[in-house]
């Protein structure tokens, strides 16, 4: 069994010394790496820039990269031969439009920056996924929340989406702590309690290789 897992952020460089992110511990995505280890799986992690210690486990492969381009051309690599996607990395929606060589110097009391969309890792790939393979995403969202989830899941050919409502107290990138509700192609839908990310990546595991038990 390999798993394929995206993790952490993304930073797009503006200019050598900076760089638009967005806040993301990794976390999960790194507990969910050393679950699917535990469970005997080979897992590959695709990590953006974290503060976290690579996880111990030598079943886990570590690939640090910095940009959404990097953790594409990582991901779509080892996407192939992997049974299990899960991207659990918070992706950078947009990019600067332009890399400056140098710093850019303060000046003028506003500045506008030109942004473009970047690529969007999950959906490519969805659309290379074989019947025996297994999608797994992530949606944070604030309002709407299934019908959004839902609109990704199909998007994205996801099997699996994980949502996390930030309305949820305790719950999101600023918590150790995560309340999800997981929806299904199927239409199932199954909430879980809040609880520390370690038992929320344990749950998500178990859920996934129960699925994959009975898929294609
Ligand atoms: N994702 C990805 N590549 C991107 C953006 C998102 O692989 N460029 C993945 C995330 O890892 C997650 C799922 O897609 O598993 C949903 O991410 P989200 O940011 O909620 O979706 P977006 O399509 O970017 O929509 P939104 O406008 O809500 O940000
Ligand atoms: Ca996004």
């Amino acid at each position: 069994m390999r798993v394929l897992i995206t993790a952490g952020p993304t930073y797009e460089p503006l200019d050598p010394v900076r760089f638009i992110g967005n806040h993301s511990t990794g976390k999960m995505g790194y507990a969910l790496a050393e679950t699917f280890a535990a469970a005997g799986a080979v897992v590959d992690l695709i990590s953006g820039p974290t503060s976290l210690p690579d996880p111990a486990s030598p079943n886990i492969g570590v690939q640090r990269v910095q940009t959404a381009d990097e953790m594409y051309a990582a991901a779509a690599a080892l996407a192939p031969t992997a049974n299990i996607w899960v991207f659990a990395a918070a992706v950078a929606d947009y990019k600067p439009a332009q890399v400056a060589e140098n710093k850019i110097k303060k000046a003028g009391d506003t500045l506008t920056l030109e942004l473009v969309k970047n690529v969007d890792i999950a959906a490519i790939l969805g659309k290379s996924k074989r019947p025996e393979q297994f999608s797994v995403g992530f949606a944070l969202e604030t309002n709407n929340e299934r019908a959004h989830a839902l609109e990704k899941l199909q998007r994205k050919n996801f099997d699996l989406v994980v949502l996390n409502s930030l309305r949820d107290a305790g719950a999101g990138f600023r918590h150790d702590t995560n309340k999800i509700t997981l929806l299904e192609a199927d239409g199932s839908v199954t909430t879980f309690e809040l609880k520390p990310k370690t038992e929320v990546a344990h749950d998500i595991v178990q859920t996934v290789l129960a699925r994959l038990s009975r898929h294609a």
